[in-house]
């Protein structure tokens, strides 16, 4: 597994921010708590390939937003905030070293963190970021490679992955508040604590679960239906409206 990786930028504290209000955030501890999470992710079997730093861009650590990939292709975003738009060349660049690339094109807009793959489906996020003509883009280009792209609808949250994360092989945790479970019929259901509503994005490498160590009540939830977790501090990057999937872009 190869996980794409860029450094946190000294202008996070200027990062966009949709449900959150601004606290003052220490790009520092940010930039520690990103080398834990690098180092997790060595650790659970990945290489790291670190795209060129853009500390220009406050929000480039996310580059999840930037690409969608699959086993034969990659989708280069066009993210929905227009800020955020200059990441996406490095990202190209990148991913050409792997995959075929192809890209969302205007007025097409679409981000990574609305697009949670669960085997041949991609559900996709009706959210601010992300609109119609994004996703019937991206229908349009993985329609040839088999995949399955479902208009997901979400409130309450930035992306769909905010809501919604996957647990292989069966699972979904999940904020029942801000998406309907029924859309994910036939997977198991496991719902967030609901004193925890972030706590949804989690990242399972290997058979362990990355989960935040903010949300303790979630991670007993999920231990309980019989997934292997572990626990990382990455509490100043939540200031920035960002998790754990958000930070790494991830080939097999
Ligand atoms: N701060 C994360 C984003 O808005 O894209």
């Amino acid at each position: 597994m190869l996980a794409l990786v860029r450094e946190v930028s000294p202008a996070l504290g200027r990062c966009e921010l949709t449900h959150l209000e601004r606290l003052p955030i220490d790009p520092a501890r940010a930039a520690d708590q990103h080398r834990d999470y690098t180092r997790a992710l060595q650790t659970l079997g990945c290489t790291l390939e670190w795209l060129p730093a853009l500390p220009e861009y406050p929000d480039s650590v996310f580059i999840e937003d930037t690409a969608v990939v699959l086993d034969a292709i990659a989708v280069v975003t066009r993210p929905g905030a227009s800020s955020r738009r200059g990441e996406t060349p490095s990202v190209a660049a990148a991913l050409e070293r792997h995959r075929r690339v192809v890209h969302i094109a205007a007025p097409g807009s679409l981000d990574g963190g609305d697009v949670l793959h669960v085997d041949r489906t991609l559900y996709v996020g009706t959210s601010a970021r992300t609109n119609a003509q994004g996703i019937a883009e991206l229908e349009r280009l993985l329609q040839p490679h088999g995949q399955r792209v479902r208009a997901t609808a979400l409130q309450g949250c930035l992306h769909l992955k905010s809501a919604v994360s996957f647990i292989p092989p069966d699972t979904v945790l999940l904020n029942p508040a801000w998406v309907d479970p029924t859309v994910f019929a036939g997977l198991r259901v496991v719902a967030v604590d609901e004193r925890e509503p972030y706590a949804a994005n989690t990242l399972t490498i290997g058979g362990t679960t990355l989960i935040s160590a903010a949300y303790p009540r979630t991670r007993q939830r999920v231990e309980a239906a019989g997934v292997r977790t572990q626990a990382l501090d990455v509490g100043e990057l939540h200031k920035a409206e960002g998790a754990l999937t958000c930070m790494s872009l991830l080939l097999e």
